[in-house]
């Protein structure tokens, strides 16, 4: 990870939105026809382009590299090996928050020395694994945690490169859910108690600099900027104190566009990123995920019942709340195509889109611009490259679905489809034991 360097004005190529075209009335990626894929793996299933994920990682980083910002994907947005060690071999670094995305970001090929360990609530034994393998640096998260990090140093005789994570209250402006900067939320530390913390650290602690996370689908780059300044702010304090500061760490969080639209200007991202810490010779990275894969990604899906609804028909179709959480839990939209042409006019109703679990959050949403809809008509959900499979489930028993990684003309299976044998495999009861 290099220092940061003066602002160069960068080159911007978002053709990765584009990889999903018509031929022959039929939805294709890449010229594999999504219709083919599902006949092959089932339905529902997770497919991603590699070129999307390539261009994607190509597209940033032409905007942030320039100013020495290295990029580390937030593992938890998308976290299948073979996506991983796409990203790994582009060079880019990994956001890790837990022991497993560790294991996942090594085995895909990234090396220890470009994994930052976040998150607020590492354990004894995830410190520890980290220490071990020598990762590039921990983002403490509480006064606690840096105890913790240290007792595990101290034994095994290292010491930990650290950053703490400030919690700079600043509101993010997207949904209170996937808010993380505001001063009542559990994460990072206020800054008040940062020069403190920093100053009086033990010495099993390498103190390398800061690191802040407000969010995630940020629209609105205002709020970069706030948070980013204390940063800055908190670097200059000290380093007056006569502190060493070496590292930013800018956290993830850009968002994507509305129903397919396009989302806030990287150049402008980038130059936020000069204008409040790129004059400070610092080593800077961030920490996207969204912004990498959702665009890479759909789920498909199959229509299994229409009703008539009261403002409009009900949709059932075989994927459910399980799959693809994120309308669920945040209200999220999903911009929907079908795999066939849209059968447009003659009286079609708008489609509430439903899955087969028996809660009502379990609602994809009302769509109009579908055309008919029929038993059997494959839909594909876009933008669900990101917590889409990471976030799946197998509430009511539902299988795991596969996933499919698509190169030009071909496509893999990169998981398979874990249905209820594979389930009940983990519920073979064990002997009955006594605690104590
Ligand atoms: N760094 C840290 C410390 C994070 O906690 C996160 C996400 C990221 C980076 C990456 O954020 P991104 O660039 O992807 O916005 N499940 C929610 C999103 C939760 C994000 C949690 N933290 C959703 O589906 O919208």
């Amino acid at each position: 990870m290099t220092a940061a360097k003066s602002l160069a004005r960068p080159r911007i190529h978002e053709d990765a939105e584009r990889w999903l075209d018509r031929e022959g009335g039929k939805l294709c990626a890449h010229g594999v026809p999504l219709e083919g894929i599902a006949s092959a793996v089932g339905t529902p299933f997770y497919a991603y382009s590699a070129p999307a994920l390539r261009a994607r990682h190509a597209a940033l980083t032409a905007a942030v590299g320039p100013l020495g910002v290295a990029v580390c994907f937030a593992v938890k947005a998308c976290s299948n090996i073979h996506v991983l060690a796409e990203l790994a071999r582009l060079g880019c670094g990994m956001d890790i928050v837990s022991g497993g995305e560790m294991r996942r970001a090594l085995a895909a090929g990234c090396p220890a020395g470009r994994i930052i360990f976040s998150g607020v609530g590492k354990t004894r034994a995830e410190i520890r694994a980290a220490l071990e393998v020598g990762a590039h640096q921990i983002n403490v998260e509480s006064p606690a945690e840096l105890e913790m990090v240290a007792e595990v140093a101290r034994e095994l005789g290292v010491q930990a490169p650290v950053a703490l994570r400030v919690n700079p209250d600043v509101d993010a402006h997207t949904h209170a859910k996937i808010t993380t900067g505001r001063k009542d939320s559990k994460f990072g530390i206020p800054s008040d108690q940062i020069p403190a913390l920093y100053a009086d650290a033990p010495p099993e602690l390498r103190m390398v600099g800061l690191a802040v996370h407000i969010g995630s689908q940020i629209l609105d780059l205002e709020p970069f900027r706030q948070a980013w300044s204390v940063l800055a702010d908190l670097v200059r304090r000290l380093r007056a104190a006569g502190l060493r500061v070496d590292r930013l760490d800018l956290g993830g969080g850009l968002g994507i566009g509305a129903d397919g639209g396009a989302g806030p200007d990287l150049a402008g991202y980038a130059a936020i990123i000069a204008q409040t810490v790129g004059g400070l010779d610092l080593a800077l990275n961030v920490e996207p995920g969204r912004w990498l894969c959702a665009r890479a990604g759909v789920m498909v899906t199959e229509v299994l019942y229409c009703k008539p609804g009261e403002d409009a028909d009900v949709v059932v179709v075989d994927a459910a709340m399980n799959d693809l959480m994120r309308p669920a839990l945040y209200d999220a939209r999903h911009p929907i195509r079908t795999l066939h042409p849209p059968r447009l006019g003659t009286g079609s109703r708008p489609g509430r889109l439903v899955g087969p679990i028996c809660e009502s959050s379990d609602d994809f949403g009302v769509y109009d611009d579908l055309g008919q809809i029929i038993r059997g008509d494959l839909l594909a959900f876009g933008d669900a490259g990101a917590y889409g499979a990471a976030m799946s489930s197998t509430y009511n028993s539902r299988d795991l679905i596969p996933e499919v990684l698509i190169e030009e003309g071909q496509f893999r299976i990169i998981r398979h489809r874990a249905g209820i044998r594979d389930l009940l495999k983990l519920e073979q009861g064990g002997p009955w034991q006594r605690a104590g």
